[in-house]
């Protein structure tokens, strides 16, 4: 069968969250905001931080078995895992062989990929591109961050909106048939590096001292601006991915937006003249978990019965780089 007739299909889902929560109140006595602030301005209630003495890969682990079982597949039954994170185990080597080892997938290459928020969304790209040429026959993708290691957790721009999550799809391949990832678009403006990053720790900025000193190693942002830039890159990328789909923002039944912001989900969803109904927010119970969002909603609308087979539900995601992208699947 020729690679263009075949087609990366998901065939199981799963997600965790770890079980510490931290809610607004909570945040009200670390630092100078209220509950109020915070919902009104991002939507967000409470977010899930991940326990000391874990790494990102428990997430992820637990996710991927909940996908595995979903799917009906064991770990050896992996050709390839690869994992959107920026908050690795290790700086080396990547989650991945840290997850491979521990699911006891013994017969797949792993790696991670680095796109920030759209990580999950640039992983599955990947995927889908070795299972379209025939390189993997199945793959699984992992969407997971524990940004909360990242945080200032004295200031009040950032530290309320972040927490920590992983989700996992697990993909097989179609060789005909209507189902499976339709269209993937991808975009970065790397003009945007420092509007959202996290300065020290890297080699341009080693650890030393003075970096830690000064906080360096924690998320920098300018809010407003990753605000705007949000809206309307999603909006134009996933209007791209349906027209690649050869398919019209009607005849999607489901979207699932990187949760970030509730009135970044609103206003992506007013210009792209999509009810709320048809569209998964859950910001309020996680905050913004990177590149977990996307993966943790996809697989909490599964599990709510909110994707019907054939529906077609539009991915989409936006983050640090800046990098964004967006994907039509039909279930
Ligand atoms: N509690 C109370 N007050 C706060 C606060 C908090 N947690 N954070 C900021 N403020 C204050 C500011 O200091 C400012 O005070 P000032 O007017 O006296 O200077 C005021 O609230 C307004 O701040 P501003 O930054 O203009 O608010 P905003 O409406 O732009 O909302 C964000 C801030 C961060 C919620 C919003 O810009 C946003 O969500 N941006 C996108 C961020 C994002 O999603 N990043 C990740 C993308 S993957």
């Amino acid at each position: 069968m020729s690679a263009a007739h075949r087609r990366s299909v998901i065939l199981g889902t799963g997600s965790e969250l770890p079980t510490k929560v931290v809610t607004n109140r909570d945040l009200e006595r670390m630092v100078e905001t209220s509950d109020e602030w915070i919902t009104v301005r991002t939507g967000i209630k409470q977010r899930h931080v991940l326990e000391e003495g874990k790494g990102n890969a428990d997430m992820a682990y637990h996710a991927a078995v909940r996908a595995l079982a979903d799917a009906g597949m064991e770990a050896n039954d992996l050709d390839a895992i690869i994992m959107g994170t920026v908050t690795p185990d290790y700086l080396f080597p990547s989650s991945s062989c840290v997850l491979e080892d521990m699911l006891g997938a013994r017969k797949a290459f792993s790696f991670d990929v680095n796109a920030a928020c759209s990580g999950f969304l640039n992983a599955l790209a990947v995927a889908d591109s070795f299972i379209r040429t025939g390189q993997a026959r199945t793959a699984l993708v992992v969407g997971s961050d524990a940004l909360s290691r990242l945080l200032k957790w004295d200031d009040r721009t950032t530290c309320i909106l972040f927490g920590d999550g992983a989700g996992a799809v697990v993909l097989g391949t179609s060789e005909k048939g209507e189902r499976g990832i339709l269209s993937v678009r991808l975009r970065t403006d790397g003009s945007h590096v420092k509007t959202l990053y996290v300065p020290a720790g890297g080699s341009l900025k080693p650890t030393n001292p003075e970096t830690v000193q000064n906080n360096e190693h924690t998320i920098t942002m300018n809010g407003k601006e990753v605000f705007k830039v949000a809206v309307r890159s999603m909006e134009e990328i996933s209007r791209q991915a349906l027209k690649e789909a050869g398919l019209g923002i009607d005849q999607v039944a489901l979207v699932i937006p990187h949760q970030a912001n509730r009135r970044i989900i609103v206003a992506l969803a007013e210009r792209l003249g999509v009810p709320l109904e048809k569209v998964v927010v859950n910001v309020d119970k996680y905050g913004n978990t990177s590149a977990a969002s996307v993966p943790v909603a996809l697989d909490e609308a599964r599990r709510e019965g909110r994707i019907k087979p054939g529906d077609v539900v539009l991915l989409n995601a936006f983050g640090a780089g800046f990098a964004w992208g967006a994907a039509v699947v039909r279930f």
